[in-house]
């Protein structure tokens, strides 16, 4: 399974290809916004972080946008920016039609903002590339997510679509070892997650009981 940082803070970004190696990058409009910097700014500069890898950015078109020939005319132009660029849609019935119209430019898509598996099949019948169903949201509304990326998975695989899953919004290591255990492909979530899922309490305290007799120990 593939991680993937979900974030537009450079320093973050700079920090999980460093540190993890992470699979590739998601941003949203939120993250743009904390990172503080103006859209196409912060984007190129993600863009030159992953220059020259085969790592994929997810770029969001306006949010406003509910035409698909406009959608489609704003995802030609980021993509033409930086061949890492995936254009992320929202999964309305603009959204879906901009993801099989980019397809046959032979521009990759995300389709984001999806919480429901009849969502997910539209998206791969259209061609996406990514689908991201959004687990966290979905969980804090009350809702069971585990069925629902079990769903999601298996019409993918029932139906052999090319598009790869990334299970999003993800919260907790346990979201993500759920998404291993579904075969998700992605899961992408935020630095934080990550750092916490990487780490133990337990692990912490062994290594400092272990640090203890090593310091009461002879070395030669
Ligand atoms: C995924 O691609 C989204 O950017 C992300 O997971 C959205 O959720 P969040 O910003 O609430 O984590």
């Amino acid at each position: 399974m593939k991680f993937f940082l979900d974030s537009a803070h450079v320093d973050e970004i700079d920090y999980a290809l460093t540190m993890w190696d992470i699979d590739g990058i998601t941003t949203n409009p939120r993250h743009v916004q904390v990172s503080g910097k103006p859209f196409l700014t912060v984007i190129r500069e993600i863009a030159d972080l992953v220059a020259g890898t085969e790592k994929p950015v997810s770029v969001e078109v306006n949010p406003h946008l509910d035409d698909s020939a406009i959608m489609v005319a704003e995802g030609e132009k980021l993509a033409a920016m930086s061949e890492n660029f995936v254009i992320k849609l929202p999964a309305t019935e603009a959204g879906f039609k901009a993801v099989a119209d980019l397809a046959d430019l032979g521009i990759r898509s995300n389709l984001t903002l999806v919480f429901s598996a009849a969502q997910a099949l539209q998206a791969m019948r259209m061609g996406a590339y990514f689908v991201s169903p959004f687990i966290g949201w979905k969980e804090a509304n009350g809702e069971e997510i585990f069925s629902f990326v079990s769903d999601v998975m298996s019409i993918r695989d029932i139906y052999a679509y090319d598009t790869e899953v990334i299970v999003a919004a993800v919260r907790n290591a346990r979201q993500i070892i759920d998404a291993g255990i579904l075969g998700a492909d992605i899961v992408t979530a935020g630095l934080g997650v990550y750092k916490d899922a990487f780490s133990h309490p337990y692990t912490a305290d062994g290594l400092k009981k272990f640090q203890s007799f090593w310091d009461q120990t002879a070395y030669e």
